[in-house]
């Protein structure tokens, strides 16, 4: 795990909002999923497209491009895209919440491939 960092308040990421925030030179995506924070690489593992406007299945984001689906808790795979090669799992990052600040720290280990 790298450092925690402050991304973002409380009051810019309520329920239902998403924000893409910068953390330690990365991209990441911050979502706020029925008052839980997730956050994740914004740039899918399959082919590197944008996921910040990914739809969303519960806890589960889908890629728009070539609609790979990744469980935002864990990275898992919930489905394979539909384009060749299979996906490397979603890198997933912890976040904390401290007073009114939202705070993530990158999943160093997150390199799968
Ligand atoms: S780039 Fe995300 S599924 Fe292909």
């Amino acid at each position: 795990m790298g450092e925690f960092v402050k991304v973002a308040t409380l009051s810019e990421i309520e329920p239902g909002k998403r924000k893409s925030v910068w953390v330690e030179g990365q991209r990441v995506l911050l979502l706020n999923i029925d008052g839980k924070l997730y956050a994740c690489d914004e740039s899918c593992p399959h082919r590197e497209c944008s996921m910040a406007k990914g739809d969303l299945e519960g806890k589960v984001i889908v890629c728009p491009c070539h609609y790979a689906k990744f469980d935002l808790e864990t990275g898992e795979i919930v489905q394979e895209p539909t384009k060749y090669p299979p996906t490397p799992p979603l890198p997933v990052h912890e976040v904390k919440i401290d007073g009114w600040d939202v705070l993530v720290s990158l999943n160093l280990k997150a390199d799968y491939a």
